[in-house]
């Protein structure tokens, strides 16, 4: 999938940035999501990469915990497949929107250990509040939670898609032109 990021962002990858993500925005199993459908035409590698430099600048003003921000804003939608494309049938307690940020999480764990910990596993888990009704524990947690719906804000523009938005339901149902 090509896509142009926005100049906004490309700028904010600054050192300090690339520093603390850098060994994931190379990681080869993770560079697969730049083929990935997010919502509409952006991928989900383009999407985490907005949460996540928002999210850090958001941290880093507030004096939280940045680094978190950052890392769980790369990996809050590292789940398995390109759901949207899935011929898979699920019912509805298994459709994407409720059990990705499980798999995002499990896959963190197997591909990025050493970056780790309970807080980004929990921003990670929590993010999708509250569809998933448990909130995030840690305020980190919530900037994800809060910029990933800002980041989705293509939500608002056609209301009628609300059900696929959430993951309730696959690209070229009913609703798409
Ligand atoms: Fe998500
Ligand atoms: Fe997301």
């Amino acid at each position: 999938m090509k896509e142009k990021l926005p100049k906004k962002i490309i700028s904010a990858l600054d050192d300090e940035y690339l520093s603390i993500v850098g060994s994931i925005l190379t990681n080869k199993e993770y560079c697969k999501r730049k083929e990935y459908h997010h919502h509409e035409n952006r991928s989900v590698y383009a999407h985490c990469l907005l949460v996540s430099v928002r999210s850090y600048k958001i941290a880093k003003i507030l004096g939280l915990d940045y680094k978190t921000a950052a890392i769980a804003g790369l990996l809050h939608d590292f789940y398995d497949k390109d759901w949207q494309l899935s011929k898979e049938k699920t019912n509805i307690r298994k459709a994407h929107g409720f059990r990705h940020a499980q798999e995002a999480v499990k896959n963190s764990y197997e591909c990025f250990p050493d970056l780790m910990n309970k807080k980004i596993e929990n921003s990670i888990l929590r993010h999708m509040f509250p569809l998933n009704f448990i909130p995030p524990v840690y305020l980190e947690g919530w900037i994800i939670c809060l910029v990933d719906k800002y980041c989705s804000c293509e939500i608002f523009s056609r209301p009628k898609n609300l059900y696929k938005y959430v993951g309730l339901k696959k690209k070229g149902g009913a609703d798409d032109e």
